[in-house]
């Protein structure tokens, strides 16, 4: 029987950073075919390695992310996994999710422990990787993480701590499924996937991501909307809700680009009726905000991203948010 075709495409992180004897100096020198070294799964898949960027991941533009979701879609491979920073690396599997059509599995992973120091854990993360790539049933699931033997969907895994190996978890859902020995098992599978939306050429949209707290000032929101963003996300308190004295920027914002918000509390869905507080869900609505349903503030500005790129009008915006 052929054995699966796998691309790994390597953009850099802790997962291509080793560290000096001190156990510090970590960045990324490693290439794709560095990473994968002499793993034993290497035997059973065709590999083809291919080095895309050497960075951490705060250092990524969105322009690298349109690239990297050109590259999957040209490479003829049965399956994909990238390696990348763990800091944005939701990040970059969400938008691989959300732009990239298709059933072809492709797998995002990295590691949180640098080569040099004890219990590197990049090698068990990367064999996961390559075994659910290599997987059937990672068919038609859209874009997974796999991290501390653990498969997640990027359209719900966070980062949620700052070293722990356990750091990805998916705090609406919990993981689709998990990895022992050498076996993969996805036992929950991802029914619905809403339309790809891919990304336009040109330059990408500038989309601002304001987070509210207590007691902040309003001016905040007049001032993010005054970069010349052609967007802009808000994360409100808990499930929809912002200080009233919020609610004229926000109209006013409203009025001249899309407004998204999203809640804060990282996991749920927004609520849609039950309050009617001055601020409340019922209010932003009212104010021409568009609810980005249970989507994070993050994964709301990349899909708001996606769309304006393509040239969604207001109505295509309102139906892709309505449609996560
Ligand atoms: C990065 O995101 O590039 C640095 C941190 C990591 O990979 O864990």
């Amino acid at each position: 029987m052929a054995r699966p075709r796998i691309a790994l495409l390597a953009l850099g992180g802790t997962i291509a950073s080793p560290v000096d004897a001190a156990g510090t100096g970590a960045t990324a020198t490693l290439t794709a075919d560095d990473i994968a070294g002499d793993l034993g799964m290497r035997a059973a898949v065709d590999l083809e390695t291919r080095t895309l960027r050497m960075l951490a991941s705060s250092n990524l533009t969105l322009d690298d992310v349109r690239d990297l979701a050109r590259q999957i879609a040209a490479t003829d491979a049965d399956g994909i996994v990238v390696t990348v920073g763990t800091d944005a690396l939701e990040e970059v599997a969400f938008a691989l999710d959300a732009s990239l059509a298709g059933d072809r599995p492709v797998v995002v992973t990295g590691a949180m422990r640098n080569v040099g120091h004890p219990g590197p854990d990049g090698p068990a993360n990367l064999l996961g990787a390559l075994r659910v790539a290599a997987h059937p049933d990672a068919r038609g699931q859209g874009v997974l993480v796999v991290f501390a033997d653990e498969v997640h969907s990027a359209r719900y895994v966070r980062k949620t701590h700052t070293s722990s190996p356990a750091t990805f978890r998916s705090p609406t859902l919990g993981p689709l499924g998990f990895l022992v020995e050498d076996r993969v098992r996805l036992p929950f599978a991802r029914r619905r996937r809403p339309a790809a939306v891919p990304f336009g050429d040109g330059p990408l949209p500038s989309v601002a991501l304001v987070r509210v707290t207590l007691g902040d000032d309003p001016a905040l929101i007049t001032a993010a909307a005054s970069t010349g963003c052609a967007g802009l996300v808000l994360e409100t308190f808990g499930a929809g809700h912002v200080a009233a004295a919020w609610l004229p920027a926000l109209r006013e914002a409203a009025s001249r680009m899309p407004v998204v918000f999203a809640s804060r509390t990282g996991s749920g869905e927004l609520y849609e009726k039950l309050a009617a507080f001055p601020g409340s869900e019922r209010d932003l609505r009212d104010a021409g905000l568009i609810p980005a349903g249970d989507l994070d503030g993050a994964k709301a500005r990349l899909l708001l991203v996606l769309l304006l790129s393509s040239g969604a009008d207001e109505r295509g915006i309102r139906a892709a948010f309505a449609d996560v």
